[in-house]
Parts: structure tokens; C-alpha cells; sequence
């Protein structure tokens, strides 16, 4: 069969969101995109349309897209991020041989223009139910690094809330707060596994000024002097995902607390208190995404306010001689 490869244009996104779609009948993993969210997800400013990304058309038919997703900071690694999906019907030797050979190629590429001198890291992910993308990978030289677990909490069985302490002021997200939660972000996800700095154009367009981003079940503790953040609970509706659940779930994006207070309940706390009022909006689930293996042992956190698994992905790394 021959397919047309060509780069992805934003006018390309209903039929990407129908590949999605199809691939979610065969593989369910959650993921029930429209073309508005994918607009979002891929026209970051961290990926180039033109240059970082590839598609194979059949006729009007998508059948696989791939994308590299430059970071903002090499520390020291620059850790490109692969994304892809294959049609079902599109699975083949051939098709995943040419992408990953396009991952390579155009990862090379893509990390030339952005650190070129520090090593390069291809960093991909798939469920434990996406067999076929995993072996892949694995037949490709991605090593499995990383478990990311996907966590659930039904908020009709969530414990009470624990107390917030008292001498930081709690606060909902505001558009002023966007300076001091970045550079909190920034601070507390240093040494998170797989993180890099952020930049604020990114942050932007992906969190605090996402089209899903909900200001009001997103709070943050302050300094007493209100000019610190020092622990944070962000999070996310997307509508996309209830039209096909029927589930009303918000997602928490950011959990974080300063290197210096944590240890005393604050995320639990907070946390706590996310639930507590989405609950009273009418959210009837809450979820997130946790590095199984967190230093800080974040998993534990999110068990005792009521989350438990609910799936997980494996994170996959080819380091790439440059
Ligand atoms: C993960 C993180 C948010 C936890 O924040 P925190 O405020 O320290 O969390 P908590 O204090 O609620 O819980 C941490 C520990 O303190 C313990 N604790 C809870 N309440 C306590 C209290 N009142 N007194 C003493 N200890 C307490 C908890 O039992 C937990 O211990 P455990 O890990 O042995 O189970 C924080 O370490 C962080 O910001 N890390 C970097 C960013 C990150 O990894 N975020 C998560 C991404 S998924």
C-alpha cells in the first residue's frame, strides 16, 4: 500500500481526531480527543508544524501522525519527546520502521536547533495496552526507564479533607498569580524525573492559559508577604472527555509544594481541599498523572486523599548519538 507522508497542518486535525477515535475502539485508554484539543496539544509553541512533525495519508485517511515536542531547557540531557499513533488498520512493519526512522532523523534535526551541545534523548510513553506501539519501540532501542501511573478518585468516597495550615494565605488561581506559579513550578519540578524548565510561552499555551485550565478548582498557598506560591494543585476539564464518559472528571495537572515545607501534610491538604470543591460543582471524578518511582514518594500522597490506579503508561528512552 502507498501511503503520502507529508508534515501535519492544523487543518488536519478532525481526521486525527477520528484515527484517535478508532484507535480508542480498539485499544480504550482514555484519550478522546476533538480537533480543538488537538489544535491546542499541537500547535504549542514547542513544536514546529512544518519541520517536527510527519503524517501518512491514505486517500482523506490518517493513518499515522508522529511528532517531536523540543523541551525548553537541556539538563544536561534534551529530553524530545515522541508522539505518535498508528491507525489500527495501518499497523505494519513498514509504517513503524518509517517513523521511527523519522523520529531519528528529525530529532537530530530538531535538537541541532535548539542544544546542540548537550546530549540528545528521545523520551516516548504507551499504555500497557498499546502492545504493538511498545514493542516497537523496544525493537527500535527505546529502553523502558519509567512507570507513569494514571490515578482516579471517585468523589463520592473521598476522605474529609485534612486542615490547611493557617499561616499561608489560600487563594484560587488568578492571571496575576501567573508569574509566581511558573517560577514555583519551575523550582519544585527540578528534580522531578523527566521535567525540564519551563518557558512562560509554554506554560501559557499549555497550562494556565489552556482553553481547559479551570482558574477556579485551582488553588494555591502563599508566602504570608503574598509573594511566593509555595504550594500549588492546578487542574483541568476536558469537556471532549465527558461527551464520550459521561463522567464529569477533573484532572489535577501540578501538585507541588516548596522544597522546604513539604512533609508536613501541605499537598495532601490541598489537594484534600481541590476535591472537596469539585465535589460541591458537581464533578463526580477527579484523576492524575504519577511517576510510580517520585522521589518524593507522590503516589502515597494521592492514595491517602482517595486515589487509586487505574492504568498505567511505560516510559520509553533512546539516547541518540548526535
Ligand atoms: C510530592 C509533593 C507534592 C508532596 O508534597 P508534601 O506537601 O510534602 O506532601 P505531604 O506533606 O502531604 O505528604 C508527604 C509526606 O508527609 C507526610 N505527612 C502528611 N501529613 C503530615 C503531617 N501533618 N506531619 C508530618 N508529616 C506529614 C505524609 O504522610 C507523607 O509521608 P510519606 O511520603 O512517608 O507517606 C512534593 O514533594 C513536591 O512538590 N515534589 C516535587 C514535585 C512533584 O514531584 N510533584 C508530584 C508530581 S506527580
Amino acid at each position: 500500500m502507498s501511503l503520502i507522508w507529508r508534515p501535519l497542518t492544523m487543518e488536519d486535525m478532525p481526521r486525527l481526531a477520528e484515527t484517535f477515535a478508532a484507535a480508542e475502539r480498539v485499544e480504550p485508554i482514555g484519550e478522546h480527543y476533538n480537533a480543538e484539543d488537538l489544535a491546542e496539544e499541537i500547535g504549542s509553541p514547542n513544536v514546529d508544524l512544518p519541520t517536527a512533525t510527519t503524517s501518512a495519508w491514505d486517500g482523506d485517511k490518517l493513518a499515522a501522525y508522529g511528532l517531536l515536542r523540543r523541551r525548553d531547557a537541556a539538563n544536561p540531557a534534551h529530553m524530545v519527546r515522541v508522539e505518535t499513533l498508528v491507525h489500527p488498520e495501518y499497523r505494519d512493519d513498514a509504517i513503524a520502521a518509517q517513523l521511527i526512522d523519522w523520529f531519528e532523523k528529525t530529532g537530530k534535526e530538531v535538537h541541532a536547533k535548539s542544544f546542540p551541545d548537550a546530549p540528545l534523548e528521545l523520551h516516548a510513553a504507551a499504555t500497557t495496552k498499546q502492545r504493538w506501539l511498545s514493542d516497537v519501540l523496544v525493537d527500535a532501542g527505546y529502553e523502558h526507564a519509567r512507570w507513569f501511573v494514571d490515578m482516579r478518585a471517585d468523589l463520592a468516597a473521598i476522605p474529609p479533607a485534612e486542615p490547611l495550615p493557617e499561616e499561608f494565605p489560600l487563594v484560587a488561581y488568578e492571571e496575576k498569580y501567573e508569574e509566581f506559579t511558573l517560577r514555583s513550578r519551575n523550582e519544585t519540578f527540578a528534580d522531578h524525573w523527566g521535567s525540564t524548565a519551563q518557558s512562560p510561552e509554554a506554560w501559557r499555551h499549555l497550562v494556565v492559559g489552556g482553553k481547559d485550565f479551570q482558574p477556579d478548582l485551582s488553588f494555591l498557598l502563599l508566602s504570608p508577604a503574598r509573594d511566593r506560591v509555595i504550594a500549588m494543585v492546578l487542574t483541568a476539564y476536558f469537556a471532549s472527555d465527558e461527551a464520550v464518559t459521561g463522567v464529569k472528571e477533573l484532572y489535577a495537572s501540578h501538585v507541588a509544594t516548596d522544597a522546604s515545607l513539604r512533609g508536613r501534610g501541605i499537598a495532601g491538604a490541598l489537594l484534600g481541599h481541590t476535591l472537596v470543591q469539585a465535589k460541591a460543582k458537581g464533578f463526580q471524578r477527579a484523576s492524575l498523572n504519577v511517576d510510580q518511582d517520585n522521589s518524593h514518594r507522590a503516589l502515597g500522597v494521592y492514595e491517602r486523599v482517595g486515589f487509586s490506579e487505574h492504568q498505567r503508561w511505560a516510559g520509553y528512552v533512546k539516547p541518540v548519538p548526535t
